[in-house]
């Protein structure tokens, strides 16, 4: 359909395939990776014809692939936006085009909720909330945490930090000792526990808003001398194989999941959002938590 004009949406049913422009944020993470193979495998069975593009953390890059498929005349264009703010002026573009758009995973923060027909991802703010009530379930007496926050900006990073602290405000003896952006990478998540490591003393939690940064501070943590599960324990999100592994190995304590497997549920939004049908505008991914025990059990079925 890609390439002609005219129609409810971009490019009219011509050849009667769909084509979806998507705007992926980068490959920072195992959930990433996870996400974008969803996404590839889903939009080859449901025969829609995908464009996609990684934008390596970088808004800009994301506005101009956006720009590219809005030139390109896609059907649909999806993403996962970097950051929640300043999608504005270049949604209003496909807008104008006629080119609907999904927000896939993360949503932005619009007041004009005309420029996306639909937002399929999870709620953050809940995953940050089961994060909390597991440390205020899990801890007693005075307790050091620190928090390794995604990319600065990003919904994820926001919301989970939103929850858990709602979670932990009913417990004076609960501290967040210091916290740091990771930028979501295991890198990031490695320097800057080697920083808190020297600067902080008596670190007792590590809240990790992705498993990648997580299974960075394990790194950190042991090349301190200190065994982590243990004299530091851990909590992450998002349940890739890597964390569930450190998990089940009892290096992480709990996992609260962040499901990457969005692919299917997107392909049938889009279908029917070209057929001009109506959607819902929220489509909630459901999700669980894990620990050690409930980890080991999950292993060995667990695809990504
Ligand atoms: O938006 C989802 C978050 O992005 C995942 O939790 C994180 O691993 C990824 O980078």
């Amino acid at each position: 359909a890609c390439g002609s004009s005219g129609g409810q949406s971009g490019g009219s049913a011509d050849d009667g395939k769909i084509t979806m422009g998507f705007a992926q944020v980068g490959a920072e993470s195992g959930w990433r990776t996870a996400n974008t193979k969803s996404i590839q495998e889903a939009a080859a069975a449901a025969g829609i014809d995908l464009k996609f593009s990684d934008a390596q953390q970088k808004q800009e890059n994301q506005i101009k692939a956006i720009r590219s498929y809005i030139q390109q005349k896609v059907d649909v264009i999806a993403f996962s936006p970097v950051v929640e703010t300043g999608w504005d002026t270049v949604l209003l573009e496909a807008k104008r085009a006629n080119i609907p758009v999904i927000l896939t995973d993360r949503s932005i923060d619009s007041d004009d909720t005309s420029l996306y027909k639909t937002f399929l991802g999870s709620d953050f703010v809940e995953e940050g909330r089961k994060a909390g009530d597991w440390l205020v379930a899990n801890t007693q007496g005075e307790t050091n945490v620190v928090e390794l926050q995604g990319t600065t900006g990003a919904a994820p990073a926001i919301d989970r930090k939103k929850g858990f602290e709602e979670k932990i405000a009913a417990r004076p003896d609960i501290k967040i000792v210091a916290t740091q952006t990771g930028d979501f990478t295991r890198s990031g998540g490695k320097q800057v526990m080697e920083a808190f490591l020297k600067s902080t003393p008596d670190i007792d939690v590590v809240y990790a808003h992705n498993d990648d940064m997580g299974l960075g501070a394990i790194e950190a943590i042991k090349a301190a001398g200190k065994v982590p599960g243990q004299d530091i324990r851990i909590i992450t999100v998002d349940a890739v194989k890597d964390g569930m592994q450190a998990l089940a190995n009892g290096e992480i304590n709990f996992i609260v999941e962040c499901n990457p497997l969005l692919g299917g549920q997107l392909m049938d939004l889009a279908k029917k959002i070209v057929a001009g049908e109506e959607v819902p505008p929220r489509v909630v991914t459901e999700e669980t938590t894990f620990t050690s025990e409930q980890a080991k059990a999950a292993l060995p079925e667990r695809k990504y």
